[in-house]
């Protein structure tokens, strides 16, 4: 997720560097491990930028100013591909003598084939992003059709993956042109002067009047107006809208916190980390990867160290990765890693989990794993950070920043390519599950929009959470994959919420926690799909009979169509139909949304609870 703005204007007192750099500020929520912008001027394309916050742009071009202009373009980064350096900072440029610039947000997943045939016919790079290749093809088209939109028209034909693409060209000031899939992209409107942005965010300060763009339209802004056509050439229309937010809930994208737009944003955040994950030969890849297959084949034994929310990924992942490889995974939270004198040797993997990439206690057990020969493979969130850096492999989540502290999208995020490991693992040691991954991986494929779904049947559960708000004690229950899902809601409610809270594996309730079971006592139980193997969901619905007649409040999550439950159950949060092993993606968003709406209900600070650090870099 990166932050994209463009301005072009004529005599209208503002002057593109000031418009686009005030907008990425703005943005700046959306990516800041580095920023640039590009200016069309009289001689050309005059770009700067620099790895690090937008401070570090500032100070480049207070040192080395930009010639006057009519035109930007500005990003700010997020890295996917390639670290965050300022090479491989946006804007890129193509075409002859660079004359082209072009910002991206996104994943282009065919970029490494496309990149070979450039190099075939001679092209160099200066980066290593997927976003030079696309500039690369656009200079190229344009010197072809002289025509912007023309080019874009036949370059996006050619790319495959998410993505929003700006392009300004030397010889057309005056022109931006735009174009988005799965990417998200607006037009602001002004009078005499046009903006584009990754959201109204971008332009707030200068016009309240944006269009919205639809999938795979192509825009094209001039001072005077602008013009949309389909990737087809199809004539366009994009939705005219006036924007009601003001500037601190346009970074929000218009939620009241940051916790509800993450939340929001997790089917993203799932769909871009399975991005890019075959080759052609339909074969899972993975980012960096600084061990060999052969040592990969030899892996006996797995180590998963991660803390908090990133620990209970781990859990989850453990499920499935065993059950995938066969392989045996111990989930150890990392800051008990190193006391438990773990069994390590160089056939051991030990993956870490962690958003920030920062968290001291799991770089310390990476560190300690490779001191005992261990392989080490980290699945995170941000590029160039200190865990991926100290780790042999690294699987990146593509969830974008998470600003608010309890961490929702990277949970998703981490699961996913946990789950993009285990069946990588399953694929080169062949056996039983190898075959499987394809189909696996096209059920993950389809979880973006099981998401979406359960989203939008949230108006129960917040209801539900605005008349507990005065609730003192909360109990969940999950077996299998669910148990760690229950863990999870429990951890969610005690950070946002400052309520007790626990998770229990539910078989465990009658080895003690029954106790605990009083007349109201609220229970939200995870309840596995009817097909779950073992018999684990009629296990589960006698779990849920059993508390019920102890006078528990039973708030119980289940798959559409699931009657089984309805006899036992105050209430019934439906969430849609997967396999067991991907119900957690599912089953974890209602227990979010209901410790959100709890605390707001308290009136507490969602996005920064108490006491509570977003990156935790001490021990
Ligand atoms: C802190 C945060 C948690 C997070 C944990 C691990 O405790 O408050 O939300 O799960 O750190 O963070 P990491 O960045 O390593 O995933």
């Amino acid at each position: 997720m990166c932050g994209i703005v463009g301005y072009v204007g004529r005599d209208t007192g503002s002057t593109p560097l000031d418009v686009v750099m005030e907008g990425l500020a703005r943005l700046e929520y959306r990516g800041y491990d580095s920023a640039g912008v590009a200016l069309v001027t009289e001689s050309g394309i005059d770009q700067r930028k620099r790895a690090g916050k937008l401070e570090n742009l500032r100070t480049e071009i207070a040192a080395h100013p930009l010639a006057a202009s009519s035109t930007g373009i500005g990003h700010t980064r997020w890295a996917t591909h390639g670290g965050p350096t300022d090479e491989n900072a946006h804007p890129h440029l193509g075409g002859e003598d660079d004359a082209l610039a072009l910002v991206h947000n996104g994943i282009i997943e065919n970029f490494h084939q496309l990149k070979a045939q450039l190099l075939d016919t001679g092209v160099s790079f200066r980066s290593e992003t997927d976003t030079e290749v696309a500039a690369q093809l656009l200079g190229r088209e344009y010197a072809r059709t002289g025509d912007l939109t023309a080019a874009m028209q036949s370059v996006v034909a050619r790319l495959e993956g998410a993505f929003t693409l700006l392009a300004v060209h030397r010889d057309s000031p005056g022109t931006i042109v735009a174009a988005r899939r799965n990417s998200p992209l607006v037009v602001g409107v002004g009078d005499g002067e046009m903006f584009l942005g990754s959201d109204v965010a971008a332009f707030i300060g200068h016009t309240r009047q944006a269009v919205e763009l639809e999938q795979d339209q192509i825009v094209t802004i001039t001072p005077e107006g602008y013009s949309i056509v389909g990737f087809d050439g199809a004539p366009g229309q994009g939705k005219p809208y006036a924007v009601t937010w003001d500037a601190a809930a346009a970074e929000k994208g218009g939620y009241d916190t940051f916790m509800e737009k993450e939340i929001h944003e997790q089917p993203h955040a799932v769909a871009d980390t399975l991005l890019g994950r075959t080759d052609e030969d339909g074969r899972l890849v993975l980012d960096d990867m600084r061990v060999s297959e052969d040592e990969l084949r030899a892996v006996d034994r797995i180590y998963v160290v991660a803390c908090g929310t990133a620990a209970y990924a781990g859990m989850t992942a453990k499920y499935a990765i065993e059950h995938w490889t066969r392989i045996p995974v111990e989930v150890s939270l990392a800051h008990e890693f190193r006391y438990c004198d773990p069994i390590v040797d160089e056939r051991t993997l030990v993956v870490s989990i962690s958003q920030s990439g920062e968290t001291m206690d799991t770089l310390m057990a990476v560190k300690h794993a490779r001191e005992l020969g261990a392989r080490t493979l980290s699945i995170c969130n941000t590029h160039g950070s200190t865990i991926p850096r100290e780790s042999d492999a690294v699987l990146y989540t593509h969830a974008g920043p998470e600003i608010a502290v309890a961490s929702t999208k990277a949970f998703l995020a981490q699961i996913t390519a946990c789950y993009v490991l285990g069946l990588y693992l399953a694929q080169l040691r062949g056996g039983t599950y190898a075959d499987d991954a394809a189909q696996v991986m096209q059920e993950l494929r389809g979880i973006p929009e099981k998401i979406e779904q359960v989203l939008g049947s949230m108006d129960r559960v917040e209801e539900i959470a605005r008349f507990m708000a005065d609730t003192r004690s909360v109990l969940f229950l999950g077996r299998h994959v669910g148990f760690p899902v229950a863990m999870e809601g429990a951890l969610k409610l005690k950070e946002l919420a400052y309520i007790h809270a626990e998770g229990f594996a539910a078989g465990e309730l009658k080895h003690g926690p029954i106790a605990l079971i009083d007349a109201g006592q609220p229970v939200f139980v995870v309840v596995p799909g009817p097909d779950t193997p073992h018999e684990l969901h009629k296990k589960v619905v006698s779990n849920i009979q059993e508390i019920r007649a102890r006078g528990a409040r039973t708030l119980v999550i289940a798959q559409d169509g699931d009657t089984d439950v309805e006899p036992f159950a105050d209430e019934v949060i439906r969430i849609p139909h997967t396999s067991p092993l991907l119900q957690p993606l599912l089953a974890v968003v209602p227990l979010q949304v209901f410790a959100l709406h709890l605390s707001t209900a308290k009136g507490l600070d969602v996005d920064q609870p108490r006491n509570l650090a977003k990156s935790v870099t001490v021990e």
